[in-house]
């Protein structure tokens, strides 16, 4: 009886997890390949990619005060959303209607470079072979199926990122991506681990900080964000991910109150 009611119990787990990892993937596909976790492709209007473009026209609006073009999307940890979170951010930045804007997204993750298989790019190049002098910038750019929107693989692994990433050659390419470029984000390994993100913070006019909500505690986002000051980088804001709402949603649009699975605030203002 114990491990009938146990078995049940685990499905039904099993069964909430799969309806909560519904909730965010696109509801429509094409034939393109590209994952169903990057919403603001394949659902523009829908609700999750509204709050990307919110996240987005909150950078427009800094930028108009601040110099804005390198922005890195870090996290303390593993699994906060990053990823997905820089992947939706550069697509929806590539989408401004009416803009000419080209934006980069560049996968500075040697650990676990993601973004070539959601975009669904086989990229055979990238950072680390342009560190290394194997190939030029703009031989391992590649152009993506989405207007105004080029990838840069991370490229072939490396022993120790943090010493190609500290030399001359990155200056000279992160110079020529910003010549080139208007925008260009860095998706990045979890700052507690690993010490990537003080090297890069030298090229980088700004951090995004992703939070997930209700998993990192409040004193290892601090943590962090020491961690990201000491580099004397400015941090724009924070993304909350996977917050939970307990109140129903009809209550909160009743208050007019925004209901948002990726919350933008400035965590300062928010301390
Ligand atoms: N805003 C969100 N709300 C809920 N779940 C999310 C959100 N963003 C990402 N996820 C989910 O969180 C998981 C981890 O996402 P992602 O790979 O983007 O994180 P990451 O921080 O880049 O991880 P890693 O450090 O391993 O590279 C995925 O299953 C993804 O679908
Ligand atoms: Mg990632």
């Amino acid at each position: 009886m114990g491990k009938i009611s146990m078995a049940l119990e685990r499905a039904e787990k099993e069964r909430k997890k799969r309806r909560r990892i519904r909730k965010y993937v696109a509801k429509t596909y094409d034939d393109s390949g590209i994952n169903p976790r990057i919403v603001s492709y394949y659902d523009p209007n829908s609700y999750i990619s509204e709050q990307y473009k919110l996240l987005r026209n909150n950078l427009l609006a800094y930028k108009y005060e601040n110099p804005l073009q390198t922005i890195a999307i870090c996290s303390s940890l593993r699994k906060e959303g990053k990823t997905t979170t820089a992947v939706n951010l550069a697509v929806t930045m590539a989408k401004v209607k009416g803009s000419e804007d080209k934006v980069l997204l560049v996968d500075a993750d040697f650990y676990a470079s993601r973004i070539a298989h959601l975009l669904h790019i086989n990229s055979k190049q990238g950072l680390s072979d342009v560190l290394l002098g194997e190939c030029d910038l703009m031989d391992a750019v590649v152009k993506t199926r989405i207007d105004n929107l080029w990838f840069l693989h991370s490229g072939k692994k490396i022993h120790n990122p943090i010493s190609v990433l500290d030399s001359q050659k990155m200056d000279e390419a992160v110079r020529q991506m910003r010549e080139e470029f208007d925008f260009i984000f860095f998706d990045t390994p979890p700052i507690i681990a690993i010490n990537d993100i003080t090297v890069l913070a030298r090229q980088l006019d700004g951090f995004l900080m992703v939070i997930r909500s209700g998993k990192t505690a409040r004193e290892i986002v601090d943590r962090s964000i020491g961690v990201l000051e000491s580099t004397k980088t400015k941090t724009i804001g924070a993304v909350l991910t996977d917050n939970k709402y307990y109140i129903p949603d009809f209550i909160y649009k009743i208050l007019g109150g925004s209901l948002s699975h990726y919350y933008y605030k400035s965590y300062y203002k928010r301390k």
